[in-house]
């Protein structure tokens, strides 16, 4: 028996025997991707912290407009229902401007990237598996391969070319087939960086020869800010690649709805995954987006966003080198949403936060989140530039380079 007391009153809890959990989660009590997104949300604060895409860009009126057509169109909209095969077929022809072209019988919906990454996982690593991912990534995909206990191979990120495939090779070449690659060629979440072409053709040509599937997760790769942006791993592959999709950066988040591109004859498998996390994406937002989609202004909107986050990329970029610290370096992103900045290695960027935010109201991602395996990334940090308009930006990064100037000295 406990008893927790105060002053007035006395509390009595009863010990009780708790569910034993699975080893994986015991020791584990914070999620990093929440805490980004609640971080991003502060009002109180000027965050460059989240991928979240800014709201005043969402197509609204004309989503609503989709939306209530289709329930009114559809009396079933509501209704328990396979996938809404015209939205695939919609799907298809996205890809075909993404550079992949792909049938509809290859596609698969979800319920966002990150179902796409679960299903992914689940369909290609075994317990205790291996996978090859690079020593900063995506959050996510951490969670994601966390119940598997994997052993997880790392390899390093190039700044300005992605990926380091060679050392892919190498590990292919020991022989430690590993269950997956996981890559995030075009607007690397958390560096911002775009793989080389030939980086692509080399990766590629490696799963080829040794056999293993890449999962390519591209939820960025339709907000590119440069004149020609490079074919995706699907385009060069379409055996070993499996392509993860969203409408969560382009449409809006809470749509929650997604796809992969993979091989036909694997779908009905990857749909039997699915359908143990939640037997279906929402059947209403896959006929609404459809719909939406049929009104031929995806295209006009995608053309309005990328102009938009060039501007606030370019925005940030040029605060960045008027306000900070010589001593900092960063990428300079050609599509999605993020800057990448390093700091001098004694700057510690997840005690830097907690001064961010108590003392110039700002916030950013430390690099700490986004590091796997043995690596450290404790002087860096993710800068986002979707989220805030570009006075905003201007002023945050005003505000990180007043805390840094305190802890920096300029020589
Ligand atoms: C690299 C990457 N993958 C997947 C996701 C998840 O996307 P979705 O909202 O479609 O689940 C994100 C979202 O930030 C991301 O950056």
């Amino acid at each position: 028996m406990i008893q927790i007391t105060n002053s007035n009153m006395a509390v009595t809890a009863i010990a009780r025997d708790v569910p034993e959990l699975a080893a994986w989660i015991r020791g584990r009590s914070r999620s990093a991707l929440r805490e980004m997104v609640s971080l991003a949300s502060r009002a109180d604060l000027i965050s460059l912290a989240g991928g979240l895409p800014d709201p005043a860009l969402f197509p609204t009126r004309d989503y609503a407009r989709a939306l209530a057509e289709s329930l009114a169109s559809d009396g079933a909209a509501l209704q328990y229902r396979p996938s809404f095969e015209p939205l695939k077929r919609q799907v298809a022809e996205l890809m075909a401007e993404r550079g992949a072209p792909c049938h509809a019988d290859q596609i698969l919906l979800t319920t966002g990237a990150q179902q796409a990454i679960t299903i992914a996982v689940s369909l290609l690593l075994e317990r205790r598996g291996r996978v090859v991912v690079e020593d900063v990534t995506y959050a996510g995909l951490a969670e994601a391969i966390a119940p598997f206990r994997p052993e997880v191979l790392t390899v390093r990120t190039d700044l300005s070319s992605g990926m380091d495939v060679d050392a892919v090779a190498r590990l292919a070449a020991d022989g430690l087939r590993p269950a997956f690659v996981y890559a995030i060629p075009d607007g690397h979440n958390p560096c911002g960086v775009t793989m080389s072409l030939a980086k692509r053709r080399q990766l590629v040509n490696v799963a080829r020869r040794h056999q293993i599937p890449i999962v390519e997760d591209d939820p960025y790769g339709l907000l590119s800010y440069g004149a020609a942006p490079l074919p995706p791993l699907r385009a060069l592959d379409q055996d070993w690649v499996f392509y993860l999709g969203t409408f969560s950066k382009t449409i809006a988040p809470a749509l929650r709805l997604g796809w992969m591109v993979l091989p036909a004859d694997l779908v009905g498998r990857a749909q039997i995954v699915k359908e143990a996390g939640d037997l279906e994406s929402s059947s209403l937002t896959q006929r609404a987006v459809s719909a939406y989609l049929d009104t031929g202004r995806f295209q006009a909107h995608i053309r309005a966003l990328r102009e938009v986050y060039r501007l606030r990329r370019d925005t940030l970029l040029k605060a960045l080198e008027t306000h900070f610290p010589p001593a900092a370096r960063w990428t300079c992103p050609e599509s999605g949403f993020f800057v990448w900045v390093e700091l001098p290695p004694d700057i510690d960027c997840t005690t830097l936060l907690d001064a961010a935010i108590q003392e110039e109201r700002v916030a950013f991602v430390p690099g700490e989140v986004f590091a796997m395996g043995a690596q450290r990334a404790s002087n860096a940090m993710r800068l986002s530039f979707a989220t805030c308009a570009s006075d905003a930006i201007e002023e945050g990064v005003r505000r990180l380079s007043r805390l840094l100037a305190r802890r920096i000295p300029r020589d």
